[in-house]
């Protein structure tokens, strides 16, 4: 299994949210899972300039690297999806990057990869974040098994303590073990299916003008 880990905090390699992320990815490693990280540090993921290019021609004109990480997912069975907690939401480095998928919404791209979130916070509050972080895999097409979360104000020192350890561990195990095992959680199918069909709804409205995104949904989804 190839797990891309995405983590959405300037602070990069360095930051709490990385390294609660890179525990989750030794986890999903200790299952034989391949990993890779990409930073999202504002600089690589421009913001959507709204211009609709995306629905018409299926790739962004912006000269920067979203295309490039929207690939590597493509190409991977899981996405491990991080931020810190900015006002009770996420990064505007995470929101950049879900602004710019608009497009992978729009035809659920990334269907049948599964995921988790993670998410640090000074003080709290990350259930709702990672909440957030999960309906934007669902809507991506990802199934989303769990998160982990750690609050930086209630810890001492340089590492985790061993209960946060060991859930972000188990989370990655269970990634792994999820997407082996083809497993189907009726919640998270309901969700997608869901949203599947407001997307079908929305492309025979606005089939003349996204034709790149009509097309998807013929050639995938046989969409008439
Ligand atoms: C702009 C900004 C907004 C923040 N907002 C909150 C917040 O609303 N609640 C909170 O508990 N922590 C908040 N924090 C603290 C971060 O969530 C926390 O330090 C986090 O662990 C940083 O992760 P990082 O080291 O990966 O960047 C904020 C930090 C910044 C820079």
């Amino acid at each position: 299994m190839k797990i891309i880990g995405l983590v959405g905090s300037p602070h990069g390699p360095k930051g709490s949210t990385a390294r609660l992320t890179r525990l989750v990815l030794e986890g999903a490693e200790s299952r034989g899972a391949q990993t890779e990280t990409v930073y999202l540090t504002g600089k690589n993921v421009l913001l959507c300039k709204a211009c609709d290019t995306c629905h018409k021609k299926g790739k962004c004109p912006q000269d920067d690297e979203f295309e490039k990480i929207k690939d590597k997912i493509l190409n991977a069975d899981g996405v491990v999806i991080a931020s810190p907690n900015y006002i009770f939401n996420v990064s505007a480095q995470m929101k950049a990057f879900m602004d710019r998928c608009c497009g992978v919404i729009h035809c659920l791209s990334f269907e049948g990869k599964y995921g988790a979130s993670v998410v640090t916070s000074g003080g709290g509050d990350e259930k709702a974040v990672a909440d957030y972080l999960n309906y934007f895999l669902i809507v991506t097409g990802i199934k989303p098994v769990g998160s982990v979360w750690a609050t930086m104000g209630n810890i001492t020192g340089e590492t985790y303590p061993e209960d946060i350890r060991k859930a972000a561990f188990d989370l990655g195990e269970k990634l792994v073990l999820s997407w082996k095992d083809k497993v189907k959680d009726s919640d998270v199918e309901k969700r997608i299916d869901n949203f599947k069909e407001r997307m079908r709804s929305l492309m025979l409205w606005r089939k003349q003008e996204w034709p790149y995104e009509y097309r998807y949904w013929k050639d995938h989804r046989g969409l008439e």
